[in-house]
């Protein structure tokens, strides 16, 4: 890479020799080698010949070619012809020719027909010469693409791999985290508590990456597969509790449940689903400032209850609201990025409420806020269906 370099995908300006860029995190080595493997092949302009010229050859030259003419009166011909120019009353060298009496209308007609065979002639080669040339490119991009899909299975198995790694260590730790918190290896000064809790934190946000982690990679090899059944709501928000109330009173956020009593029951797969409303309200959290509120609300309709995710936070702007759905990718990419995660949870979302034939509506305003809202079928319906 040279001195002066910027992103392909986010434009961003970059310092040399980096192999990914990060601000979004695209494989510049990887854009760098397909780049020049296959489209920085110069094109030489004479592989293919579509100039007039060189598709037939000029009516005078071919008179020459012929006998038919010397090239003196060629010249002739054609200073008569620029004579004309001058005088406003342009003709073509044929007629010239003909003017000046050095062929007959004959032979004109004659060397027009050749022109013309020759001409469709060269049409059919260059024509032939233009679809090898599309071939061989075609040939080139699928094979591009082929690499590119492999390393993109690749990369997806080493995630779905590593993160199963990850898991059964943490699966120690936790265990020990538990024994010691409970005290069973014996009593903990008020110190090695506050410790414990910064441990257990850190444990359970490793933990929820390393989910996610796996989440998206059973997704991206197209393994997302739905266990629908009949959810009560108000008892899946109920069991993540605990856990939202923590994180929400650690930046004193007011957490408000809306859930009506005698919401219907729900037709979906329950794990994901959970882990959607987990995703929403942890974003909600994480990107609300300290003592503003998130919400979670469930409104029942006739076949169907909408629930809808919101937070006082800082909102998200309109013509960016279609990135934070993309994988990897968070709005603020810098390196000085306040906000933690790795820019999956939204991409996730949106494939596992796609599976369920769902959409993601956003509604967010700049400093005040954001509302996320889909739908799922009540359980009734479907089971009527
Ligand atoms: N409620 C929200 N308010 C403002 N911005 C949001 C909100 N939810 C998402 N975003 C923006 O969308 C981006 C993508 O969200 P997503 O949940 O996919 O990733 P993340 O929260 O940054 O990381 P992860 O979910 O993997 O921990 C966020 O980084 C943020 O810029
Ligand atoms: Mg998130």
């Amino acid at each position: 890479m040279n001195a002066e370099v910027s992103c392909p995908r986010c434009l961003s300006k970059l310092v040399p020799y980096l192999s990914q860029c990060p601000y979004c995190g695209t494989n510049l080595e990887l854009v760098e080698f397909v780049e020049e493997t296959y489209f920085s092949a110069k094109v030489n302009p004479m592989d293919i010949r579509i100039a007039p010229e060189t598709l037939v050859p000029r009516l005078g030259d071919l008179l020459i070619e012929r006998g038919l003419l010397g090239p003196k009166e060629l010249d002739a011909a054609l200073d008569y012809q620029q004579e004309k120019i001058m005088q406003g009353k342009p003709c073509l060298i044929g007629q010239a020719l003909v003017e000046l009496g050095f062929v007959d209308q004959n032979a004109i007609d004659e060397v027009v027909t050749i022109q013309i065979f020759q001409l469709q002639h060269n049409l059919e080669r260059v024509n032939q010469e233009l679809e090898q040339r599309v071939a061989e490119r075609t040939a080139k991009l699928e094979d591009t693409l082929l690499k590119l899909t492999e390393l993109n299975q690749l990369k997806s198995n080493f995630i779905s791999n590593i993160s199963h790694e990850l898991r059964t260590p943490l699966t120690h730790i936790k265990g020990y985290l538990d024994i010691f918190t409970d005290q069973s290896l014996g009593p903990l000064t008020k110190m090695q508590e506050d410790a414990l809790k910064v441990l257990i934190r850190s444990e359970d946000r490793l933990e929820q990456l390393i989910d996610d982690l796996i989440q998206f990679s059973t997704a991206v090899r197209g393994e997302l597969s739905l266990t629908e059944q009949e959810i009560d709501i108000r008892h899946m928000v109920d069991a993540q509790l605990p856990q939202l109330i923590r994180k929400a009173n650690a930046k004193d956020i007011k957490l408000e449940i809306m859930i009506p009593n005698g919401v219907p029951k729900i037709y979906a797969d329950e794990d994901k689903i959970q882990w959607v409303i987990n995703q929403l309200i942890d974003n909600g959290i994480k990107f609300t400032p300290k003592g503003g509120q998130v919400g979670i609300s469930v409104e029942p309709e006739v076949d169907f209850v909408e629930i809808k995710v919101s937070d006082s936070g800082i909102g998200i702007p309109e013509e960016r609201i279609a990135e934070i759905f993309e994988p990897f990718h968070q709005l603020d990419g810098s390196i000085t990025r306040k906000y933690s995660g790795t820019g999956l949870g939204l991409a996730m979302v949106k494939r596992i409420l796609d599976a369920h034939g769902s959409q993601l509506q956003v509604m967010s305003k700049i400093d005040r806020g954001s509302i996320f809202t889909f739908s799922l079928p009540v359980a009734a319906f479907d089971d009527d269906r």
